[in-house]
């Protein structure tokens, strides 16, 4: 954006595709800073009593102070008549919910916090959202101005086009069909393995169960919320047993992943089937999304190298392999270090992602 070029983006998760959506938006609301405030105000001056999520299990998760503060919130963001700003509100409770809730902060996946510190916590969710409000609407305020200092912004809009789409990449080619084909494209996919790893879906369970789904989008599936495990379920790895054709296709496109699921070791006893599925799924999404590509165009990937059964999986070296064999070259490769990324330590899958790497390709 800050090169006013046309943006497309895609997530399977809707709370990935809200954000980036508030962040995208062509026109935006300069006073979300004073309609937050007003928000606050509304809340504060609420009354009622009523619970305003259907979260199964709710007591779990929140102390009753807190479903009572939150569902004030609610009730103040859905008054608001403009749909940008009730998304960039949505956005701000996502986060008061993370904080507020009875969820360790500490790793992604769902873990509740032992009672003694439930009990001795006094958290004001109204308090919490009303000062990331006024934080998000100034560093909001710091992107737009760097946008019209770019000149990528016009009359009070961005200049180009912009569009997010709540896909299954691997299924994404009839969304693009109007703009495709691309340029340029940056992903980073997630690490593999989502129930060991980064559980994004996990991670957007609580959130999205106080939020309007139909302001994110219309197509939301509410089936999305059946469990705390579904978003995960239904990403890159997640669930589908692979056939034998489909593991022989895979390893015939990457060597490297072949040697390594040959010499995993039998403990654990899923290990081999977890690798497989996720680059089952990883090379469906690539190919998807090389063939919206311009020959000769360029992409962007940062992977991670997660560790399964104690072994460092190359992810890097078989990605850069799967992309040669889908018709791509591997331009150069970089290392990046992990400085400030909520990581799950004590977790030995994850142990090695201290580092991403940073691959750059190109369609021949
Ligand atoms: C490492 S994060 C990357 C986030 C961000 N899009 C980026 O590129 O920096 C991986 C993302 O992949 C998404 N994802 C997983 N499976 C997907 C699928 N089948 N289709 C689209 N997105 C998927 C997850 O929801 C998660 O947001």
């Amino acid at each position: 954006m800050h090169y006013a070029l046309n943006v497309y983006g895609a997530d399977i998760n809707p709370l990935a595709v809200l954000i980036s959506r508030v962040r995208t938006a062509r026109k935006v609301e300069f006073a979300i800073g004073a309609i937050g405030a007003s928000v606050v105000k509304r809340a504060r001056a609420d009354r009622r009593f009523g619970i305003e999520t259907t979260l199964a299990n709710r007591d779990k998760w929140f102390r009753l102070e807190v479903l009572t503060e939150l569902s004030k919130l609610r009730r103040a963001i859905r008054s608001c008549e403009e749909l940008w700003a009730r998304r960039f509100l949505w956005v701000t409770l996502a986060e008061t919910v993370r904080l507020t809730s009875n969820d360790r902060t500490s790793t992604y996946k769902l873990h509740a916090r032992p009672k003694h510190e439930i009990d001795g916590r006094n958290v004001s969710p109204i308090d919490v959202f009303s000062d990331l409000v006024s934080r998000n609407a100034d560093s909001f305020a710091f992107f737009r101005k760097k946008l019209r200092d770019a000149n990528a912004v016009s009359h009070a809009r961005y200049r180009a086009s912009t569009d997010i789409a709540l896909v299954d990449n691997r299924e994404s080619k009839k969304c693009w069909a109007d703009v495709a084909p691309f340029d340029l494209m940056m992903t980073s996919p997630p690490y593999g393995d989502n129930q060991t790893t980064v559980t994004y879906g996990q991670h957007s369970y609580l959130p999205l169960n106080w939020i309007d789904l139909a302001d994110i989008d219309p197509k939301v599936d509410t089936e999305l919320l059946r469990t705390t495990q579904e978003i995960d379920r239904r990403s890159l790895g997640g669930r589908d047993p692979v056939s034998n054709e489909e593991e022989e296709r895979l390893f015939a496109a990457s060597t490297t992943l072949k040697n390594f699921a040959e010499a995993l070791p039998d403990t654990p006893s899923d290990g081999h089937i977890r690798l497989v599925r996720f680059y089952r799924d990883f090379q469906a999404s690539l190919e998807a999304m090389i063939g919206q590509m311009r020959q000769n165009s360029y992409m962007i990937w940062t992977v991670g190298n997660r560790n399964i059964a104690g072994k460092q999986v190359p992810t890097d070296t078989v990605l850069s392999e799967l992309m040669e064999h889908a018709k791509c070259s591997t331009v150069t490769m970089l290392t990046r270090r992990i400085h400030h990324k909520r990581m799950p330590d004590r977790n030995a899958s994850s142990a090695t992602m201290r580092e991403e790497k940073i691959l750059l390709l190109r369609k021949r």
